[in-house]
């Protein structure tokens, strides 16, 4: 049985959701699951907008053959051929041939690589197409999160379909809309993670999408993933800018530990109990070996300083921070304040280290000397380890 939504007057969502999948991109984990949205414009000419993944091919062509009836499909935009949202696009062109497929220029040479298609009808930044009531204005978001992506903007209803952009983890459940679900209670933490770890790296091509945003009228906003806006969008823009600028969201300190025997571990809480006492409000404590590297990266570029302590492991930093470290830098962290401690029973290495690694990141400052521990923690540390919580604590704006 098909399940749609209205969306607008002409509009509906003919996305799904998919709660058994484990890894998104077989690399995130989405224990809420994911939805893969896509749009149907009913006007004088049918305008789909982007297929879904595989795992929900049948229930979109379901909804995609009920919505349409007798009617048959007349435009396939395609705004991102990645195939969580193109998978479904030979089994479209099977069902309706005669559709005329509308993509840029980088979209048709992947459509061809990915699908031996070379049948579509190429536009760019600016260019317009009449549906009838409706006029369709296609806007270049290279990176956002492929090359090749286009939004697409009703100049009539005022709609924006923004590819991945706005975009989250988790499944729909019932509502489809933003202001009928706890969007910040339930979504915001995951729609952080997806920005961070999806098109995080991409910032300063965020930004540039979002000032043609700017100039539009904009009443309602079409992801590729999560729920759609139709109120209050301009809190959640005001997210999109602060993390596109890399900015800090939180004033607060994240500390992020590997620890091998303890050790380290408990470094890391007399440190983040000392920042309490020096009146930090926000801290968040993480092992980074048990968290998933997803999360510790959203969180990273949350909060305005971080802390990493790590023990030196095979003359290097420990595996697990030395991979979310090289992780961090991979999606341009910067601007952050930051101070180190490290562990080592008879060559300490790992601070030296993970300062080397993070120089590759802009605008990062260190904040006091990195605390040395051999091994366990001694009284002598605990000093070392309250006195730099002071000199972070006095580092806040
Ligand atoms: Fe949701 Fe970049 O694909």
């Amino acid at each position: 049985m098909k399940n749609t939504m209205r969306v607008t007057e002409d509009l509906y969502y003919i996305g799904a959701s998919d709660r058994r999948i484990a890894l998104f991109e077989s690399a995130f984990p989405v224990p809420r699951g994911v939805s893969y949205n896509s749009y149907l414009l009913l006007d004088e000419k049918t305008v789909l907008f982007d297929t879904v993944d595989a795992a929900v091919t049948e229930e979109f062509l379901h909804n995609l053959e009920s919505v349409l009836g007798a009617r048959t499909l007349d435009y396939l935009v395609v705004q991102h051929v990645e195939p969580d949202h193109s998978a479904s696009f030979a089994r479209v062109l099977e069902r309706y041939p005669e559709v005329c497929v509308v993509a840029s220029a980088k979209a048709a040479v992947m459509l061809k690589n990915f699908f031996s298609y070379e049948g579509a009808t190429v536009v760019k930044e600016g260019d317009a197409l009449e549906t009838g009531k409706h006029r369709l204005r296609f806007l270049a978001a290279p990176m956002v999160h492929w090359p090749e992506v286009l939004f697409t903007y009703d100049e009539v209803a005022g709609t924006l379909f923004s590819a991945d952009a706005f975009g989250t983890f988790g499944a729909l459940g019932g509502s489809i809309f933003a202001d009928e679900v706890q969007f910040e209670r339930d979504f915001l933490d995951d729609a952080r993670r997806y920005y961070f770890n999806i098109v995080g790296k991409y910032g300063v091509q965020v930004q540039s999408v979002l000032k043609k945003a700017a100039a539009l009228e904009i009443k309602t906003v079409c992801p590729l993933h999560g729920p759609i806006w139709r109120k209050d969008f301009a809190w959640y823009l005001q997210k999109y800018d602060i993390w596109s600028k890399y900015a800090p969201e939180t004033q607060g300190a994240a500390v992020f530990y590997a620890s091998i025997y303890g050790h380290t571990q408990n470094a890391a809480e007399i440190l983040a109990a000392a920042l309490a006492a020096e009146g930090v409000k926000e801290i968040a404590v993480y092992d980074v070996s048990v968290t998933d590297k997803s999360v510790l990266l959203a969180e990273a570029f949350r909060y305005s300083h971080a802390v990493f302590l790590s023990p030196t492991y095979n003359n290097g930093i420990f595996v697990n921070m030395e991979d979310f470290l090289r992780d961090l830098c991979a999606h341009g962290y910067c601007n952050r304040r930051y101070a180190l401690a490290e562990n080592g029973s008879w060559a300490p290495q790992a601070a030296r280290l993970m300062q080397e690694t993070l120089s590759s990141c802009k605008n990062m400052q260190k904040v006091g000397e990195s605390v040395t521990v051999l091994s366990a923690v001694t009284t002598q540390n605990a000093q070392e380890l309250k006195a730099l919580a002071r000199e972070i604590a006095k580092s806040f704006d």
